[in-house]
């Protein structure tokens, strides 16, 4: 694998299936893991599988269908909770058990009212115990981003030396600046030792919107995973979007960081999830939403009609959506109905558009959208009628 791919870590049947209410059936999963192979993604968390028998038999059923990417189930530092994952994911064909436990102050006091020694100890333990049935184990220290780097560094350190090929650095609750989780992903680069042996993985929550931000940062200083949801889903406010950071690295070239990932089918998992799911995507959603390709403003309108790139930094054919929208208002201009009208085979002449498009902002002050059939309408009452169609 070459040093500048970046490996998608899917984590939508897992973290993203936290989202209160949402939970999906077994065929849901499938269908989902399914899509989630075809796109490209390398490794799919397909549950928790100690959490419940349904959880169980959806990590079993995912890792019986999925031909490419690694399976990967979630444990807690629980000798139980590993040797029920191994179990539920002895069918897949790259199996991986994602193993770990709280590091910061809080989760050690609060949580395990412990010491950092014990739950250093902890950490190891789990990593061997979860090696003694796959090869692929991959570590998380929850609340890593509150975490000191000096002791964050030698749990790392810890559990590479038990085996950990991937160390996961998730920032649990949202709360790192960029710069700042940056600044903690090259910490770990340059003074863990055997850092070599695994590759560090970002996995940040979006509680101040900084997720994909946070993730991004990571990526460019070291880490070489990330572990995120199709729509940005998630307990929450929420994990990384998938498709933000994957077209983020795409439409930065000079970044010099690829995925695998198949950018044409963004919109069609985004819109399968969220059926599924039952949870609408805001229309102003990056990459997915509905008004992610639609412009409503006169000037923009012109603009794109003249040259798409002039307002778009994105060909919406790359993400699967088929055209970018000129939505008709009353701040619409001639340029945008003529080129609808156009669409609909009216190709109007100046002194026609002019006579149209008196009719139009009359119509659309009453009117939040002008859609098909009101051009059709607006051009049937005009007194030129007759003269455009016979043009
Ligand atoms: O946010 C988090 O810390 C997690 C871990 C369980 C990986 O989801
Ligand atoms: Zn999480």
């Amino acid at each position: 694998m070459s040093n500048n791919n970046v490996q998608i870590f899917d984590t939508t049947l897992r973290d993203g299936e936290q989202v209160p209410g949402c939970k999906l059936n077994t065929e849901q999963k499938l269908i989902i893991a399914e899509q989630l192979d075809i796109l490209g993604v390398d490794v799919i968390e397909a549950g928790f599988p100690v959490s419940s028998p349904g959880d169980f038999k959806s990590v079993e059923a995912i890792s019986k269908i999925i031909k490419n990417a690694t399976v990967c189930g979630l444990t807690r530092s629980v000798e139980n909770d590993i040797k029920v994952a191994a179990e539920a994911l002895k069918y897949a064909k790259r199996p991986r058990i994602h193993t770990g436990i709280g590091t910061s102050d809080s989760h050690i006091k609060y949580k395990f009212k412990s010491t950092q020694e014990d739950i250093l100890e902890r950490a190891f333990h789990a990593v061997k115990y979860a090696k003694s049935f796959v090869e692929d184990v991959e570590f998380y220290a929850e609340d890593a981003g509150r975490t000191d780097n000096e002791y964050l560094a030698r749990v790392c350190e810890a559990v590479i030396k038990a085996g950990a090929t991937v160390l996961n650095i998730p920032d649990t609750t949202g709360y790192c600046l960029p710069s700042e989780y940056g600044a903690k992903i090259k910490y770990l680069k340059e003074n863990v030792k055997g850092i070599d042996k695994a590759i560090l993985s970002c996995h940040c929550h979006n509680d101040l919107g900084l997720a994909t931000a946070n993730s991004i940062e990571g990526v460019i200083n070291g880490a070489r995973q990330i572990e995120c949801t199709i729509n940005g889903i998630g307990e929450r406010a929420g994990n990384t979007a998938l498709e933000e950071v994957v077209m983020i690295l795409k439409q930065h070239p000079y970044l010099n960081l690829d995925t695998r990932i198949k950018t044409e089918m963004l919109y069609g998992i985004s819109q399968l999830v969220s059926e599924s799911m039952g949870i609408y995507t805001q229309p102003n959603k990056a990459i997915v939403g509905a008004n992610a390709f639609a412009h409503s403003s006169g000037i923009h309108q012109d603009g794109v009609i003249k040259k798409r790139e002039t307002y778009e930094i994105i060909d919406p054919k790359d993400v699967g959506v088929t055209e970018s929208a000129i939505v008709l208002t009353a701040r619409s201009g001639r340029a945008a109905l003529a080129y609808r009208a156009k669409n609909l085979g009216y190709e109007l002449t100046k002194l026609q558009l002019d006579d149209i498009y008196t009719s139009f902002l009359d119509f659309a002050d009453n009117k939040k959208q002008v859609d098909d059939d009101d051009i059709h309408q607006i051009i049937e009452h005009s007194k030129l009628y007759k003269e455009i169609i016979s043009s």
